[in-house]
C-alpha cells in the first residue's frame, strides 16, 4: 500500500519539469507547472493562432469553466469570482471601494504581511495598524484588541510568505462577524497548498495570486468577493464588460453588474486563464486535502532535518492547524545569504533568502530526496 501512495507521488512528480533541475524548494516564490497545464496553454495560443475571433465562442466556454472549476474549488458560487491580473490590484480595488463605502479609515493587519496586503492601504489614505507577532504566531486577541469604532477592515494573509504561519481563519472571522468588521483575506500562500474556508470563515474578500502553490504560472489571480460585502461598496473602476448587456456597446453611463466579475477590466488574458483552469482541475483531481496532507508531511521531515542541521528555524511550527510548506530558516555561519542561495544553486539546491532568513517551502511533487540535497549542501556549506 505505502509503496503504491510513493509511485501516485512519483508519477506526479515526473509530471512537473521543474523538479528536474535539482531540489526546487521555491514554491512559496514561484510554484512548478504541470506538464498537462503547459500543453492546455500550448494548444490554446495554437487554436488562438490559426482561428482567432472565428472560436470566439469555444474562448468564451473556456472562460466559463475556468469560473466554474475555481469557484467550486474555492466553495462560492461563479458570481462571487473574478479573474484579475494580482494580489496587489484587487487590495487597490478594495480600499477604493471601502474608502467609497463609509468614513472609517483603519486598516489592521499583522506586521508580518507581504507588501501587496499593506500598500494600498497606505496609498489610499488609511491609518494602518500593524499588529505584532510572537516568533511567527499572529495571535488572534491582539487583533481584535485594536478593532474599534472606526476598523473599516482587517486584513491578513491565510499563510505569511515568511514565516509560514498559517492563520485560523475561521476562529478570526468569526469574531470579526460578531464585531460587524469585514475580513480581507490574501490567500496567495495559501491556494493550492489548503483550503480556504470562505463561507466558513465568513470572508468578505479574497484575493489569491495563481503563481505560487497553484501552480499556474504568473500574471493571474482570483478575486473572491461575498455577495454581502458587495452590496455595501460601490466598485470604483469600470470597463466596457463591467455592464449588463455590454455586447450592445452603448456609451452610456454605465450601470455596473453586481457580480464580482464586474472588476474583469476590459479583454481577459485568456492564455493565463487556461492555465488557472487546469491548474484547477488537477488539483481538484488530485485532492486538496491529499495535498495538504502530503505538504505537511514533508515539511516536518524537512523542519526535522532542519533542526538536526543545526538551523535556526525561525517559521513557528507548533501547530498542524498553523503549519505550512514554508519553512524558514537561518544559518549562524553564513553572513551573506544572497550570496548563499547562489552557491546552493549552482549545486542545483533552490531556496530563497528573504529579510535575512532562508526560506524553504515544499509542495507535493517535492520527496525526501530533494530535502537530502538541501540537507547536504547547508551542513558543508559549498565555499
Ligand atoms: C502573500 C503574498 N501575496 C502576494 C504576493 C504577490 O503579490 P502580487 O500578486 O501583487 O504580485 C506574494 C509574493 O509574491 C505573497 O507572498
Amino acid at each position: 500500500m505505502e509503496e503504491m501512495v510513493g509511485e501516485f507521488w512519483d508519477r506526479l512528480r515526473d509530471q512537473f519539469w521543474i523538479t528536474r533541475q535539482g531540489a526546487y524548494l521555491m514554491n512559496a516564490a514561484v510554484g512548478g507547472v504541470h506538464e498537462r497545464v503547459h500543453q492546455a496553454v500550448v494548444d490554446w495560443h495554437r487554436d488562438f493562432t490559426c482561428f482567432g475571433a472565428i472560436h470566439d465562442e469555444m474562448n468564451f466556454e473556456m472562460i466559463s469553466g475556468a469560473r466554474k472549476v475555481c469557484s467550486k474549488l474555492l466553495g462560492v458560487v461563479s458570481e462571487d469570482l473574478a479573474f484579475t491580473p494580482n494580489t496587489s490590484f484587487n487590495m487597490n480595488l478594495l480600499a477604493l471601494a471601502l474608502k467609497n463605502a463609509s468614513g472609517k479609515r483603519q486598516i489592521i493587519l499583522p506586521e508580518d504581511e507581504f507588501p501587496s496586503s499593506v500598500l494600498p492601504w497606505f496609498h489610499h489614505g488609511f491609518e494602518v495598524v500593524q499588529v505584532r507577532s510572537h516568533q511567527g504566531r499572529i495571535h488572534i486577541e491582539d487583533i481584535l484588541r485594536v478593532v474599534h469604532g472606526n476598523t473599516a477592515a482587517v486584513v491578513t494573509s491565510a499563510v505569511q510568505f515568511l514565516t509560514g504561519f498559517r492563520m485560523p481563519l475561521v476562529e478570526l472571522g468569526q469574531s470579526l462577524k460578531e464585531r460587524g468588521v469585514p475580513l480581507i483575506v490574501n490567500g496567495t500562500q495559501q491556494l493550492g497548498a489548503f483550503e480556504i474556508p470562505f463561507e466558513r470563515a465568513g470572508i468578505s474578500a479574497l484575493s489569491a495570486s495563481g503563481h505560487k502553490w497553484f501552480c499556474a504560472g504568473m500574471g493571474q489571480a482570483l478575486f473572491v468577493t461575498s455577495k454581502e460585502f458587495r452590496e455595501k461598496i460601490s466598485w470604483p473602476l469600470v470597463g466596457w464588460t463591467s455592464v449588463e448587456d455590454c455586447w450592445s456597446l452603448k456609451n452610456e453611463p454605465p450601470r455596473i453588474r453586481k457580480e464580482t466579475s464586474s472588476q474583469e477590466i476590459g479583454t481577459l488574458p485568456f492564455a493565463n486563464i487556461v492555465a488557472l483552469k487546469g491548474a484547477a482541475e488537477l488539483i481538484s483531481e488530485v485532492g486538496l486535502e491529499k495535498i495538504s496532507k502530503q505538504i505537511l508531511s514533508l515539511s516536518n521531515e524537512l523542519e526535522g532535518r532542519l533542526r538536526e542541521a543545526g538551523a535556526e528555524i525561525v517559521s513557528c511550527r507548533d501547530s498542524e492547524d498553523t503549519n505550512s510548506g514554508i519553512v524558514t530558516f537561518g544559518l549562524k555561519k553564513i553572513r551573506d545569504g544572497n550570496e548563499f542561495v547562489k552557491k546552493l544553486a549552482q549545486q542545483k539546491v533552490y531556496i530563497n533568502a528573504r529579510r535575512g532568513y532562508f526560506r524553504a517551502s515544499i509542495h507535493y511533487y517535492n520527496n525526501s530526496e530533494d530535502i537530502d540535497h538541501l540537507i547536504r549542501n547547508i551542513s558543508s556549506p559549498c565555499d
